[in-house]
């Protein structure tokens, strides 16, 4: 890996010192930018017709740096095999390659028990694996300890007005076939969650509170702690989205003190088809299994079986293996770089975005206006012109960025848009990029006629 600390002679990148007070000069950059995109080959592509590529779209998707592509073509050119299966020496090392990666993993999410971490598809999956879990809970004998999850009428699930669609689609399925009841937290006019009544809303009834640790469209940051200890106060159980926060800032779940936390691979410099459930391992040994069949059984009678303790008992047929490794090198990259100074970098060039895009005419920041408790995906709309007209003007311009309700349906009714143009950025971007977000942004205004 060429991570560097940076020479701010050799890698051009100019910070205007934002006004919201975020840093001050480019001396005090803990990272060596211009050595950080070199590790990601993808970075010198050119889009439509030669124009370099600005990829602002870190939040749908991030990059992956060669350390990520080696360590997958590596696993795949010289151990690939099934994990946890054969005697043969080839299976040995899949399975010590496969299990260093879970335990690197946690340990970039605080999590010093490695049997606390499974493996999923992504965070959908990690989020499903839970409800699932809990809907299971119902059918599983009345002495078993699966039991304690089970939901009915009277029980309450609570999520926010600001949840993906992945952590709020789950939630409604389960009160549909429990008969429990979803509620959930408003989002006020300063795109911040409504604390009001929270003491009304997490109630005895309780049993489930499931938030996003950050918006992936107002880019908010949620008082997790604040949450956390409403919800044990009545005895319910925390799930955290933590897909916005894990790849961008320092997060440890055991200092949280969440019970279940969801991220994908593909959002953190790591490949796509994989992400990671962390689960208390009192929780996750009592809970019944989502998906069944081979490798996550502890003895099989023709008709019944018994189930291994977790990860194993959440991990049915061969998982994915190239993947857990490719993203063991991305925790890896990540930790090297320092999540403190990925966050740091990242906020400047959300203060830089918040700053130059509020003093646009026309453009509309939906999100907080400042970068306190606020990362980095910053969504807008430009009046008088649709965001997916706003999307093309960008795109020709090289630039990728997300438009649409970012699987955020509520939210954006919340807040009276169809659509916004979302900007997210990763420890790759640079200033100058901003600075070309806002100019095709003017662009597109100038083009439809609705700028100056
Ligand atoms: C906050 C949040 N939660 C959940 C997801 C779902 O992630 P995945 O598609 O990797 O399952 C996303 C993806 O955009 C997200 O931003």
């Amino acid at each position: 890996m060429t991570v560097a600390y940076r020479d701010p002679a050799a890698d051009g990148v100019a910070v205007q010192p934002p006004s919201s007070g975020v840093g001050d000069t480019v001396a005090d950059l803990a990272l060596d930018i211009a050595a950080i995109r070199a590790d990601f080959p993808i970075l010198e592509r050119t889009v439509r017709d030669g124009k370099p590529l600005i990829y602002l779209d870190s939040g749908a998707t991030s990059q992956r740096p060669v350390g990520v592509i080696d360590a997958e073509q590596e696993y795949v050119t010289t151990s690939n095999a099934a994990v946890h299966r054969g005697a043969h020496q080839l299976s040995e090392e899949a399975t010590d390659a496969f299990e260093s990666a879970r335990s690197r993993i946690a340990a970039f999410v605080g999590v010093t028990n490695p049997d606390e971490l499974i493996f999923t598809k992504n965070a959908t999956e990690s989020i499903n694996l839970v409800a699932y879990a809990f809907g299971n809970a119902s059918f599983v004998p009345d002495t078993s300890s699966g039991r304690r999850f089970a939901l009915g009428v009277g029980d309450e699930i609570l999520v926010t007005e600001m949840e993906h669609h992945a952590n709020l689609v789950p939630w409604q399925e389960l009160c549909r076939r429990t008969g429990a009841t979803l509620r959930w937290i408003p989002v006020g006019a300063d795109f911040r969650l409504d604390l009001t009544d929270l003491d009304t809303l997490i109630n005895d009834r309780t049993r489930v509170v499931a938030f996003t640790h950050q918006s992936n469209v107002l880019g908010t940051v949620n008082p997790v702690r604040r949450l956390v200890d409403a919800a044990h106060a009545v005895g319910a159980l925390v799930v955290l989205d933590a897909c916005q926060s894990v790849p961008h800032m320092p997060v440890d779940f055991y200092s949280l003190g969440v019970d279940f936390a969801a991220f994908s691979g593909h959002k953190m410099l790591g490949p796509s088809g994989i992400g990671c459930l962390y689960g208390r391992f009192e929780l996750l040994s009592a809970m019944p299994p989502f998906i069944t069949g081979g490798s996550m059984i502890e003895q099989v009678f023709i008709d019944h079986a018994t189930y291994a303790l977790p990860p194993a008992r959440f991990e049915a047929g061969v998982p994915m293996t190239s993947q857990a490794v490719g993203l063991g090198a991305a925790a890896d990259y990540l930790s090297h770089l320092g999540m403190d100074a990925v966050a740091d970098w990242e906020h400047r060039l959300t203060a830089l975005a918040l700053q130059e895009l509020s003093a646009v005419d026309g453009v509309r920041i939906i999100g907080p206006a400042d970068t306190t408790d606020r990362g980095g995906a910053v969504s807008f709309v430009v009046d008088g012109v649709h965001a997916h007209d706003v999307g093309q003007i960008l795109d020709d311009s090289g630039i990728a960025v997300r438009v649409g309700h970012h699987c955020a349906w509520p939210l954006h009714r919340t807040f009276g848009v169809q659509a916004t143009v979302r900007a997210s950025f990763a420890v790759y971007n640079t200033p100058d990029e901003v600075h070309a977000l806002v100019a095709a942004v003017r662009e597109a205004q100038r083009f439809f006629g609705t700028g100056s």
